[in-house]
């Protein structure tokens, strides 16, 4: 076996363990592929949607302040338009003052509701996330909803300001210093509260690492996305336990495959072979909004969701079940690199 082993890796430069990781990654990543065909396109949507039930989603949720990072396109805008239609008022977090400001005024058009607000931020910054927690701080008003959508999927390493891997920063660290910044807001919106994150069904296709930022020499950003939403689905699980005693309801989902900016963008090639078989925007933000109408007693605090249920955090066979260990000590680095005590 050992002659076997150095022969193998003589021949072809390689180590059994990294040979063992190759295979694995493939396997996780096709087993990820054809559960998300069948289960993440508009055809499985539309399937899946036989079961909802409208009156769920016919709630009015007047004097509820609801938070939605990235609203000013995609899956947080539909999401943001969708609060607005039930009578919430809504605070949009936009990054770019043009965009986000065409996408007030076209909720309010829209909606006829004239409670919506555009705060900007890029969350990228741990500084701008700060300046954002305490402008809002002031208005001292309860905060029922926050909803963490802003996203990016970054193909290439680009490093942020602050110093951190752009992904990183907006997926990840932003989500965790948005949500620990914001939990005394939601505090006193409690029992009612909830944080909904939205993470990606891509995160099946990788286990939790400590590996935050992708030290490896070649960066890969689609398999740091995926990372990066395993760290959220983690969190979230890790959240609902840490302030189980505040009145706060924490939920991570997946809205599915959409076409939004965001994913021609990213990923010309998958968004033009599924032309057609992509859900819209409004499809891939039901499922946040069922979240922020329902009775919190109805969902499960740190649970992950997909079309209006409760769904697997992994997948079987797919060996990431245990690595959702390692979430302390992952948290012990984003809160060093947070700042936050
Ligand atoms: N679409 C899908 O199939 C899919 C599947 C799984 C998960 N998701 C998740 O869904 C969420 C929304 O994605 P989407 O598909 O709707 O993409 P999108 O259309 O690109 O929307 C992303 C939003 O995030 C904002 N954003 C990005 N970086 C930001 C920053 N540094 N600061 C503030 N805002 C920032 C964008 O603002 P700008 O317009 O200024 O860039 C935009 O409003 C993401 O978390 C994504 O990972 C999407």
């Amino acid at each position: 076996m050992l002659q076997l082993q150095f022969e193998f890796q003589i021949r072809f430069s390689i180590t059994i363990p990294t040979l063992t990781m190759f295979l694995l990654k493939t396997w996780r990543q096709s087993a990820f592929g054809v559960y998300g065909y069948l289960n993440f396109t508009k055809p499985a949507f539309l399937e899946h949607s036989k079961n909802f039930k409208p009156e769920e989603m016919e709630t009015q949720i007047p004097g509820k302040n609801c938070l939605v990072t990235g609203a000013n396109s995609g899956i947080g805008y539909a999401t943001a338009e969708g609060l607005a239609q039930r009578g919430a008022t809504v605070y949009l977090v936009c990054r770019n003052k043009e965009r986000g400001e065409a996408a007030l005024s076209q909720i309010q058009t829209k909606t006829g509701n004239q409670n919506v607000h555009l705060e900007i931020c890029d969350l990228s910054s741990v500084t701008d996330i700060r300046s954002l927690a305490s402008r809002f701080s002031k208005k001292n008003v309860p905060l029922h909803v926050l909803v963490n959508n802003a996203g990016v999927l970054e193909q290439n390493r680009v490093t942020t300001s602050e110093g951190f891997e752009l992904s990183f920063a907006i997926n990840v660290l932003g989500t965790y210093t948005m949500t620990e910044l914001m939990v005394p807001l939601l505090e006193k919106a409690s029992p009612d509260a909830r944080i909904i994150t939205v993470s990606s069904g891509g995160m099946y296709s990788t286990p939790l690492t400590k590996d935050l930022q992708y030290s490896e020499s070649n960066f890969n950003g689609t398999e740091q996305y995926a990372r990066n939403k395993r760290v959220q689905v983690a969190l979230t699980e890790n959240w609902a336990e840490t302030y189980k005693n505040r009145g706060i309801g924490f939920y991570s989902m997946h809205p599915g495959w959409a076409d939004t900016p965001g994913v021609a963008k990213s990923l010309p090639s998958f968004s033009k072979s599924l032309a057609g078989k992509l859900r819209t925007s409004e499809e891939g933000a039901d499922t946040v909004i069922w979240l922020a109408l329902q009775p919190k007693e109805k969902l499960v605090s740190g649970g992950f969701y997909f079309d209006r249920a409760e769904a697997p955090k992994h997948l079987s066979f797919n060996a990431t079940n245990g690595s959702h260990a390692a979430i302390n000590s992952v948290i012990d680095s984003l809160r060093s690199l947070a700042s936050l005590s």
